[in-house]
């Protein structure tokens, strides 16, 4: 699959998710293969312009990462194609624009999903954008605004005619946030409509459901809370894509990629000055991803609890370590 000249070696994707997918999260489900794009958390583009350091800490990517996808929000055509400019100069494969985010803080600045409710404006960010960069410009967007403005098929058709190299779709509403479930429908009609690639997004928890999702239409699937649960999903739908079952995952993996998480994240670069030391923001970083790693797994509630109370990262290895039956030394070594 190719977006633009970027070639994907799977049609599955890890979705931006803010918070959650840093370049070391997304290193540990690459490494587990399957993986065929990987996309920033999303970065202000007023921020980019005026290089403030914190945001390009969320641009930060690695090599092993690629194809990389830096995602960036903002309203302002003139702003975004100074933003992508900038996303070319740091190297990234793609860059994407949020039209998604139904958070009152990014939409009420004409972004994110906001961004819907006015698609010639949002064409016209889209087409300054590819007058600026040579890199493929994608658009994430929702199903709509709300239930009355349903609109993906008509924003998708102008962002395409705008130039857009490829298009996600997750099929809720800005008003729905995460209610509900995903109008997959919706994503496939589009899917029919377009000739440029588009994505769908939203509840693939198990593998078989992301092939079901290709079957239905879509050219890739992107997904988000199934691979902070199973970092391992893009992998085993890969498997199933080449006519092999779905790779086993043991409870020693699950918790060795905790472990490792924990390593990676210990050699990134933090501004200890800004807020909290680094091993503090390593704890708050295990805290975000226990909440979603722990679901569907036996006895998950008392991770989850066992992780939240846990206040150093002597006592975060000890609880992993114990609870999926590890010797922590032993499998850093
Ligand atoms: C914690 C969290 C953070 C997210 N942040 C972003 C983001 O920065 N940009 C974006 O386009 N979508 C974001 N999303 C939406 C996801 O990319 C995805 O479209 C959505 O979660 C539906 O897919 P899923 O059911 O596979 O999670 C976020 C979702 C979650 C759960």
């Amino acid at each position: 699959m190719k977006i633009g000249a970027v070639d994907l070696p799977t049609p599955f994707a890890i979705a931006p998710m803010a918070g959650m997918t840093d370049t070391a999260f997304r290193r540990l489900v690459k490494r587990h293969g399957g993986c065929g794009l990987v996309v920033t958390e999303m970065v202000s583009a007023e921020a980019l312009t005026r290089g403030i350091d914190r945001t390009l800490e969320y641009a930060e990517y690695t090599e092993e990462e690629r194809p990389i996808s830096i995602q960036i929000f903002g309203g302002d055509p003139v702003k975004m194609a100074a933003a992508a400019q900038i996303v070319e100069g740091m190297g990234a494969d793609i860059v994407d624009v949020n039209m998604g985010c139904p958070v009152p803080k990014i939409a009420k600045h004409n972004a994110g999903c906001s961004l819907m409710r006015e698609p010639a404006h949002a064409a016209r960010v889209i087409a300054a954008m590819t007058k600026a960069v040579r890199i493929p410009v994608t658009v994430k967007m929702r199903a709509g605004w709300n239930d009355g403005e349903r609109n993906a098929p008509t924003l998708a058709k102008m962002v395409e005619e705008a130039g857009a190299a490829a298009i996600a779709v997750h099929g809720r509403t800005a008003a729905q946030s995460y209610s509900g479930s995903a109008d997959w429908d919706l994503v496939a009609r589009i899917a029919g409509e377009r000739t440029i690639p588009v994505f769908g997004s939203g509840d693939c928890i198990e593998p078989e459901q992301i092939l079901a999702r290709l079957d239905a239409g879509v050219e890739g699937v992107i997904v988000g809370r199934g691979v902070l649960r199973n970092p391992w999903i893009l992998a085993q739908a890969a498997d199933l894509v080449a006519g092999r079952p779905a790779r086993p995952v043991t409870v020693a993996d699950r918790g060795r990629f905790l472990l490792e998480y924990i390593e990676l994240l210990l050699r990134e670069r933090v501004d200890e000055a800004r807020a909290m030391s680094h091993d503090r923001w390593i704890v708050n970083k295990l805290r975000a991803l226990g909440s979603w790693y722990t679901k569907g797994l036996d006895n998950g509630s008392h991770l989850r609890t066992a992780i939240n109370t846990a206040d150093s990262l002597a006592a975060l290895r000890a609880i992993i370590a114990e609870f999926f039956s590890l010797d922590a030394a032993a499998v850093l070594s």
